[in-house]
């Protein structure tokens, strides 16, 4: 198995995208730290996947697996964040492979966005994303490793999303973090990319979801004509973690069924 002897860290993984990272690499040998914020039930549903899929119990059955291990921290943090970090490498001994996935969104004009929401987005998605990748490349630099980072993105790190200004440019930021730092950690043996998807069918798009109208408009735009899964993510998250990608490094890769480039005079 790819990733067998690697420790990962994924964080968001108590639903959705973060999730089915987690379930990709931990089927490809990896251990997994899952994180949640508010959901522990969610997080204690992926450990029991995890676990599941090691054969070591059915689920439902399975409160610890020896592959996986849950942990309560909120990414716009800075201080939960070390927290996480330090807890990870003390559960597993090392860490390898950290996947920034936590993200949230929140819909506004932008004349009435809010300071309060404005902060809650861009601390997760961006201040945690930087906080989180620079206490994982202290550890590897402190025990003298190389690694792994790979950062779930969006196709809005290049498209414009109308209402959601925040989000946008905290995926915008993201894109310059990784570029930077690919550069940076190159010489370390540190690689670093994001994966950006389009519309996956999870919690984050519960609204749209429930709006036949503007799911159907959706659709149109997406070439492959359907909603991305989780799955279809993790299997690209599961290559940059492993050995195969060891020379990929500053680079997005769209995960959209072709939505981005789906310009099209009607
Ligand atoms: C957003 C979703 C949106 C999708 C496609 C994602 O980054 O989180 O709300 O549906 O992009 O626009």
């Amino acid at each position: 198995m790819k990733l067998e002897g690697k420790v990962a860290l994924v964080t968001g993984s108590s639903q959705g995208i973060g999730q089915g990272v987690v379930l990709r690499l931990a089927q490809a040998g990896a251990k997994v730290v899952i994180n949640y914020r508010s959901h522990p039930e969610g997080a204690e549903e992926t450990l029991a996947k995890v676990a599941a899929i090691g054969g070591q119990c059915h689920m439902a059955q399975c409160p610890n697996s020896s592959q996986g291990y849950t942990i309560k921290a909120d990414l716009g943090s800075v201080t939960e964040i070390r927290q996480l970090i330090e807890e990870s490498i003390a559960h597993f001994g090392q860490l390898d492979i950290l996947v920034n996935n936590a993200g949230i969104e929140k819909h506004a004009a932008f004349w009435d966005v809010t300071e309060a929401d404005y902060d809650a987005v861009m601390n997760v998605n961006l201040k945690g994303v930087f906080f989180a990748t620079q206490t994982f490349v202290q550890h590897l630099i402190a025990t003298q490793r190389t690694g792994k980072i790979i950062n779930i993105s969006s196709v809005h790190e290049e498209l414009p999303f109308p209402n959601f200004t925040a989000y946008c440019a905290s995926k915008g930021g993201m894109k310059m973090l990784t570029r930077n730092l690919a550069i940076e950690l190159g010489p370390l043996g540190i690689t670093i990319n994001n994966v950006a998807p389009g519309a996956i069918e999870t919690p984050i798009n519960t609204k749209l979801l429930n709006d036949p109208a503007k799911l159907g408009a959706l659709l149109k735009n997406i070439p492959l004509g359907r909603l991305g899964q989780p799955g279809d993510v993790a299997a690209l998250v599961a290559f940059l973690a492993s050995s195969d990608a060891d020379y990929v490094t500053g680079t997005t890769f769209f995960v959209d069924g072709g939505l981005l480039w789906n310009y099209q005079e009607q």
